[in-house]
C-alpha cells in the first residue's frame, strides 16, 4: 500500500522545488560541523535515513515516468554533490585535528612510570614457610607435599600413636565427616604435617630427604594459638643415620635463619612416631647475651630460651608401618611451627593478626 505522501502524484515541480531548498543548505551545515562527529550527523540529515535527500528519493516514483529519466539524474548529481561536500570537509577536520596534535606539548617517553600506591605481595606467613623449605631444598631436601583432610591412619594410626591415645583431646581434632565411608575409615583435617613422613615413606624406598610444608588444624584459639595454622616438616632416611646427624642439621638451619652466632639446645621430649624425642630450643632472639634484658623478657620468659621445634629419630614403629625395614635404615625427623618462627623474627605477640589480613599490618613485610 502506498504512503499518503506517495499516493498523491508528485510532480517533477514538486521534486524541482524540494532539491532547490536542499540547495547548498547542506554545505553551511557541513562548513559549521569542526568535529567529525557533528559532520557525520550532519551528513545523516541528508542521506540518513529520515534524511532530506532520502525522503526527495522515495517521492520519485510517484513522479511520472517521462520525467523521472531527467529528475533522476539531477537528484544524483545532488547526492555525489553532497558526498563530495562530506569528505572534503572531514580530510580538513582530520588535518586540523592532527595539526592540534603536532603543535601540543610533546609527549615525553622518557618520564618515570607512575608506581602503584599499594602492591602486593606474598602473606608473611608464606614468605616465612618458604624461606624456610629453601633452607633446607639448599641443603638437600626434596620437596612433597600433603593434604589438608587426610585419613586417620596416615595422620595417627601409622604414626604409632596408639588406638585410644588422647592425642585426639590432646590435638583437639577437627573430625571430618565422609558420606558412605565403613565405620573404621575415619578422616580428620590433618593435626601435622607428619602426615607426610607416611605418605612418602609407604611410596618411596630409602635413601630419602624430604620437606613439606602447610596448613594444619586443631581446635586451639588464644593469642599463641590458632585453629589454623603451619607447619614445615623434614625428614632424613638412609643406612647409618644417628642423632649427630639431625644435631647438624637443625643447627644449621637454625644458623641460617637467625644468624652464625646463635645458640641452639636439645631437651628431651616426647612424640609417639620417634625415639628419642626432643625439641630444639634457640637463643632467645630478643634478650640473648643480654643480662639485664633476660630477666624482664616477655618472648624467653626469662629462661633466655625458646622453643622452636619438635624432633627425634623416626621410631622402629613407623619404618614398620610404611614397609621399611628398620634393621637396615634409620632415620630423623623434625617439625617446625612457621607462625612461631614469624612471631618471633617479627616480634608480632598476638598469632591472630596474621590472619585478620588488615593491610596496615600486612603492608610491613
Ligand atoms: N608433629 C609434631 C607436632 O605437631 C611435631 C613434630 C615433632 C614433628 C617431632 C616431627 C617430630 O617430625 O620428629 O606437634
Amino acid at each position: 500500500m502506498l504512503r499518503r505522501s506517495e499516493s498523491s502524484v508528485a510532480t517533477a515541480a514538486e521534486v524541482d522545488q524540494r532539491l532547490a531548498a536542499l540547495g547548498g543548505q547542506f554545505r553551511d551545515r557541513f562548513s559549521q560541523a569542526d568535529s567529525e562527529q557533528e559532520l557525520r550527523l550532519a551528513r545523516a540529515d541528508v542521506l540518513g535515513k529520515k534524511g532530506a535527500l532520502t525522503g526527495i528519493l522515495k517521492l520519485m516514483g510517484a513522479v511520472p515516468a517521462d520525467q523521472r529519466r531527467q529528475l533522476g539524474e539531477r537528484v544524483n548529481g545532488i547526492k555525489a554533490e553532497v558526498e563530495a561536500a562530506f569528505n572534503d570537509r572531514l580530510a580538513e577536520i582530520r588535518r586540523a585535528e592532527r595539526e592540534a596534535d603536532l603543535n601540543a606539548a610533546p609527549f615525553d617517553l622518557t618520564l618515570p612510570g607512575r608506581v602503584p600506591a599499594l602492591r602486593g605481595h606474598l602473606h608473611p606467613i608464606r614468605q616465612m614457610r618458604d624461606h624456610i623449605l629453601e633452607i633446607f631444598q639448599s641443603l638437600g631436601f626434596e620437596i612433597a607435599w600433603g593434604p589438608e583432610v587426610e585419613l586417620e591412619v596416615n595422620n595417627f594410626t601409622k604414626l604409632a600413636f596408639p588406638p585410644d591415645h588422647p592425642a585426639t583431646d590432646m590435638q583437639d581434632t577437627f573430625w571430618v565427616k565422609v558420606e558412605g565411608a565403613p565405620s573404621d575409615v575415619r578422616a580428620l583435617l590433618r593435626t601435622h604435617t607428619s602426615n607426610v613422613q607416611v605418605r612418602e615413606m609407604s611410596t618411596h624406598p630409602p635413601p630419602m630427604a624430604i620437606v613439606s610444608g602447610g596448613a594444619v588444624y586443631r581446635r586451639d584459639d588464644d593469642i599463641t594459638h590458632s585453629p589454623m595454622f603451619h607447619q614445615v616438616e623434614g625428614f632424613l632416611v638412609d643406612v647409618g643415620i644417628s642423632f649427630a646427624h639431625l644435631k647438624g642439621v637443625l643447627t644449621e638451619f637454625a644458623q641460617r635463619l637467625y644468624g652464625r652466632g646463635s645458640r641452639v639446645r636439645f631437651r628431651p621430649s616426647y612424640f609417639p612416631f620417634v625415639e628419642p624425642g626432643a625439641e630444639m630450643d634457640i637463643g632467645c632472639v630478643f634478650c640473648d647475651g643480654d643480662e639485664a634484658r633476660r630477666p624482664s623478657c616477655r618472648v624467653c620468659k626469662g629462661t633466655g630460651w625458646v622453643e622452636v621445634l619438635g624432633c627425634g629419630m623416626v621410631h622402629p614403629l613407623v619404618f614398620a608401618h610404611c614397609g621399611i625395614d628398620a634393621e637396615k635404615y634409620t632415620g630423623f625427623a623434625f617439625g617446625v611451627g612457621v607462625e612461631r618462627l614469624a612471631m618471633l623474627r617479627y616480634q608480632v605477640p598476638d598469632i591472630r593478626i596474621f590472619f585478620e589480613n588488615d593491610p596496615r599490618f600486612l603492608a610491613q613485610f
